[in-house]
């Protein structure tokens, strides 16, 4: 959801201010107490939505409130500070929570906090001084994370597990994929094992696999949860899912593999895939992986357009692409694991042993 405010004199580069919170009242008095400010308002009523906000628009302030379903506020603001520097913070909170707002403030997440209820000049200031602050970073060049070593490492896994809380966000919205991610780690991994991989790549297909559908934060319910066919510009816009998924986590200090599977797992082995059109050994081996497992996750569950698909339809399918979507390799130890029931088709449990 997103509402500009309606100031008629409304300037298309007016700083962009994001205001996240899950309750709506909060969002309409905020947005109203800014109508006089110099300022374009956005609001998301869901950390998702935030990301979503951030990844498509140029924002210059935040305001994030603290206890919100699916990620705390602390987590959006640490996620946002590495992935977006320049966004001045502002937390709004209840006034039990100000221990964790000054607590922000000290780890350098945000640059001032607004107990609610708040004061509207108190607002009005602190918008007009993150707006200072946004315009002397974009300038001056850099961030000023500064800090300690200690508190980088803080932020990073504040945002870490800010990630996989959006992945988790991205299975929850649509009943259909309930759990997707979860499961095509499971799978993953145990295909892994199979391939006689070490444990640290084991360790990659998990996380990779958890977080492979991250950027699909980015594509709105009405494409995401479409029943029936997509239009070709429904399809684009899904297809950018891999991208935003890596910006996402671009700057965090996942593995190589992990940041693979996240930009390359529709990549096809023939290179007819995307984003990037890779093909054969230039698509990491855990990528190939995650997209086998991905396509095998997506048939043998129930979808919005379709119901599972039957075990030896899924057989052949997989061995109809074996060369072309699929790397032959994986394709083979799959079969394999999938012959010897290893692998239950009815695709509720994976038996890794
Ligand atoms: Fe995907």
């Amino acid at each position: 959801m997103v509402m500009e405010n309606d100031k008629l004199e409304q300037v298309d580069d007016d700083p962009i201010v994001l205001i996240v919170d899950d309750e709506e009242a909060i969002l309409l008095a905020v947005r109203r107490q800014l109508r006089r400010s110099q300022v374009k308002v956005v609001v998301a009523k869901s950390p998702s939505e935030a990301i979503s906000v951030l990844s498509q628009q140029d924002v210059a302030v935040m305001i994030s409130d603290y206890m919100m379903p699916g990620m705390n506020g602390l987590e959006l603001l640490a996620l946002v500070r590495r992935r977006w520097p320049k966004v001045v913070g502002i937390m709004m909170t209840a006034c039990d929570d100000i221990r964790v707002a000054a607590d922000a403030v000290n780890r350098n997440l945000v640059k001032a906090f607004l107990t609610k209820p708040w004061d509207s000049e108190v607002l009005r200031r602190s918008v007009e001084d993150g707006v200072r602050n946004h315009k002397a970073l974009m300038d001056g060049g850099g961030d000023d994370a500064g800090g300690s070593q200690a508190l980088a490492r803080e932020i990073e896994l504040q945002a870490t597990s800010a990630a996989f809380a959006l992945a988790r966000a991205v299975d929850a919205r649509d009943e259909y994929t309930h759990r997707h991610s979860e499961k095509v780690a499971l799978y993953a991994v145990a295909l892994g094992k199979a391939m006689g991989l070490p444990d640290v790549v084991l360790e990659d297909l998990r996380i990779g696999g958890l977080l492979h559908d991250l950027g699909k934060i980015g594509v709105p319910d009405q494409i995401l949860l479409k029943p029936g066919k997509l239009t070709d510009e429904e399809y684009a816009v899904i297809k950018r899912h891999p991208q935003i998924g890596a910006s996402i986590v671009e700057p965090m200090k996942f593995s190589e593999n992990i940041h693979g599977i996240i930009r390359h797992h529709h990549e096809n082995y023939d290179g007819t895939g995307y984003p990037d059109g890779l093909g054969g050994g230039e698509i990491l081996l855990a990528a190939r992986i995650v997209h086998l497992v991905d396509a095998y996750e997506a048939m043998t569950s129930n979808r919005v357009y379709r119901d599972a698909c039957d075990p030896e339809y899924i057989r052949k399918e997989f061995l109809r692409c074996r060369g072309s979507q699929f790397d032959p390799q994986v394709t083979d130890a799959f079969v394999v694991e999938l012959d010897a029931g290893r692998i239950e088709v009815a695709g509720k449990k994976l038996i890794i042993e």
